[in-house]
Formats: C-alpha cells, sequence, structure tokens
C-alpha cells in the first residue's frame, strides 16, 4: 500500500515542458539544431511526453518560429507522446503538416488573462478549439486541453468556473485530458488537493495533468498536494526553465530534475533515467547563455559525495590529540 511519503512504486508520469513553456521566454533565440538536439536528448531519459514546441503566431512568441522544423526533424521513440501547444485553426494547419501526436489545445480560466494572451474572449477561445479538436480527429491526433489560471489570475485574482470549463472540453469535445496550470505560481496545497481530488471525483477516467509554476516556491508542495488527491501526470521543465511572456512577474515551472530526484527518494516510479535527465540539464546555461533555477543541477544529488578535505588526516590528528 502507498502512502504519500511511501511511493512504493507507484507510477507518476512527467511531461516535459521546457521545450516549450521554458524556451517560449527566452530572449535569445536558441537555434533549431540545438532544439532538436535537446528534444532528442529528451527522449532517452524516460520521460512520458514532451511538448516539443508551440505552433502559436511567430509574432507572439519569435522564440519558437521554428516550430515546423522542430517537430519534423527530432528522433520519435516509441511509447514517447510528442505534443504542441495548439492556440486556433492555423496552428491546427501547421501541426498536423509536421506530424504533432497530440495537440494541447490552449485556454486561460480567466478572461483578462485569455484576452492578454490569446487576443480572445474565452467564448471565442473555445469555438476556436472547438474547430480545432475537429481538425485534429481527422487527423487522428489525441487532444488535450490546458487550462491557463486555474489556480489564480495576477490580474482578476480567484478563479472561478474551472470545472465548468473542463465540463465543457470534457463532455462537450470529448477531449482526453485536461491539464490544470498555474501559470503564475498562485496554486497552494490547500487548493491543490480540493480542485485535484473534485476533477478526479467527476471524471475518473479523464488523463489529468497538473502544471506548476515555482514563482513563490511552492512547486514541490503543490506537486505533493496533487499526488495524495489522486493526480498521477505533472508537467515540469528540465533546468526549471520558463514562464509565461503574458503573465506579470511569471517564473519557470517546476523543475523536471528535481521532481524526479524528490519521487525517487520516496519510492515513487517515474520511469525516468535521473543521470540522463541532469546531464541534459547540464548543457542548458551554455545553450541559454544564463544560469537556470535548478537547485539540483547546482548541488548535486543527496548522495553524490563530495570528497574530504585534503587536510582531513592532519585535521583529524589534531582532534584526537585533544582528547
Ligand atoms: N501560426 C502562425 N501564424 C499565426 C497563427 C498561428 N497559429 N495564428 C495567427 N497567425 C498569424 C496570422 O496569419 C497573422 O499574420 P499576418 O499579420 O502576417 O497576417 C497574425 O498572426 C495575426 O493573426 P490573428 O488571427 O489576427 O491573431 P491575433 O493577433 O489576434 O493573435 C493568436 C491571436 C492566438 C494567434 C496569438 O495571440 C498567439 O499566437 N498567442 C500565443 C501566445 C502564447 O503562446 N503564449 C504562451 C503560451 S500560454
Ligand atoms: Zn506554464
Amino acid at each position: 500500500m502507498s502512502t504519500l511519503w511511501q511511493g512504493a512504486g507507484r507510477r507518476i508520469h512527467l511531461q516535459e515542458v521546457g521545450t516549450r513553456d521554458g524556451l517560449q521566454a527566452e530572449a535569445a533565440f536558441v537555434p533549431t539544431e540545438d532544439k532538436i538536439a535537446l528534444v532528442n536528448a529528451l527522449s532517452r531519459t524516460g520521460l512520458a511526453k514532451i511538448e516539443v514546441t508551440s505552433f502559436v503566431s511567430p509574432k507572439a512568441i519569435p522564440a519558437l518560429r521554428d516550430g515546423e522544423q522542430v517537430m519534423r526533424e527530432i528522433e520519435r521513440r516509441p511509447g514517447v507522446v510528442y505534443s504542441a501547444l495548439v492556440p486556433n485553426t492555423r496552428g491546427a494547419e501547421r501541426a498536423i503538416d509536421a506530424r504533432t501526436d497530440e495537440f494541447n489545445l490552449v485556454m486561460s480560466a480567466s478572461e483578462s488573462h485569455n484576452l492578454s494572451n490569446l487576443r480572445m474572449t474565452r467564448a471565442q477561445s473555445f469555438a476556436a478549439l472547438s474547430e480545432v479538436n475537429a481538425l485534429a480527429r481527422q487527423a487522428g491526433a489525441a487532444v488535450n486541453v490546458s487550462l491557463s489560471c486555474a489556480f489564480g489570475c495576477p490580474m482578476e485574482g480567484e478563479v472561478t468556473g474551472v470545472l465548468d470549463w473542463c465540463a465543457r472540453y470534457v463532455e462537450e469535445l470529448g477531449v482526453r485530458g485536461v491539464t490544470l496550470c498555474d501559470t503564475t505560481g498562485m496554486a497552494f496545497p490547500t487548493q491543490v488537493a480540493a480542485l485535484t481530488a473534485a476533477f478526479r471525483a467527476r471524471w475518473p477516467q479523464t488523463e489529468l495533468t497538473l502544471h506548476f509554476h515555482n514563482t513563490r516556491g511552492l512547486g514541490l508542495a503543490n506537486v505533493l498536494a496533487a499526488i495524495d488527491a489522486g493526480a498521477d501526470r505533472f508537467d515540469a521543465s528540465l533546468g526549471g526553465i520558463g514562464g509565461c511572456p503574458y503573465a506579470p512577474g511569471a517564473s519557470g515551472n517546476v523543475c523536471t530534475e528535481e521532481i524526479v530526484h524528490a519521487l525517487d527518494l520516496m519510492g515513487y516510479d517515474t520511469g525516468i533515467e535521473l543521470p540522463l535527465l541532469i546531464d541534459a540539464a547540464g548543457h542548458l546555461p551554455v545553450l541559454l547563455g544564463h544560469d537556470v533555477p535548478s537547485q539540483l543541477l547546482k548541488a548535486g544529488r543527496r548522495l553524490d559525495l563530495h570528497p574530504l578535505p585534503a587536510d582531513f588526516e592532519a585535521i583529524r590528528e589534531r582532534a584526537m590529540a585533544r582528547t
């Protein structure tokens, strides 16, 4: 029997979003071949899903203007789902063209954030995404919907009606999965547990993902609260990079290697080879030209031991001489 503190082999699926949520926020353009190499390295780590890119307006997100080429040229590993963010039908056409396994439809649960980020009302987004859903199905692609600001909006505060939007996507459109996104790090464990449990009780068959940003340092606590309430699927970003460019004060996602490290220690089965993940994360500072938030990258794993001080024997002898 597993409990929250004793994973006892319980499976938790990790989905990498650094190549989308992370890279979209980078000021400097990451060369296409480096993005492809990064996705290929991530594919080898055992991740369940990788959000490779987004098919949004290149004017809105210039950093990901090479989405088609990246999606077409990555090596596809069996068992890994390659997804991309799609906001409208133009994006759907591009995603189909590039053979995207899963379309991640995006809409905000908050009207103000949806207008700022996507230039549409939520009702307009839902109408556009209904069309995207139909196109994805015709193309044989899976559909997930990400609801941004599900735990609070930086402009509106508390956000209500999240489950009503979930109902429209699950029951009207029949999407395979829903992601509840804490876009600006406003979620806290009590709230996370309540929303996760309510979703699970209402739609036990729907794939539920939790997407946390570590903006206020609550990332790992929120992951554990969600696990306790029945969640088994999380977005995370390598190195903890990321942040929505349309959300004031936003910062990176929960860090993939830190979540895997913590869950491994607790006896959960993430299916991920942590050394491969850490190795991939280690390339990020050079690739991006700046430091990344990952503390694990700086400190190493819990039992990565450090050498004794060079004068250790002398210290010991002095200490012994004192007794
Ligand atoms: N892919 C490529 N180009 C697209 C596109 C897409 N999915 N959607 C729109 N465009 C282009 C249009 O062709 C048009 O180009 P033009 O100016 O050369 O004619 C231009 O973008 C504006 O199109 P329009 O339909 O008027 O869009 P908009 O300006 O109202 O913006 C979105 C709407 C959704 C396209 C845009 O806000 C967007 O891409 N947002 C995504 C933001 C994001 O990714 N945020 C972070 C993730 S949550
Ligand atoms: Zn995000």
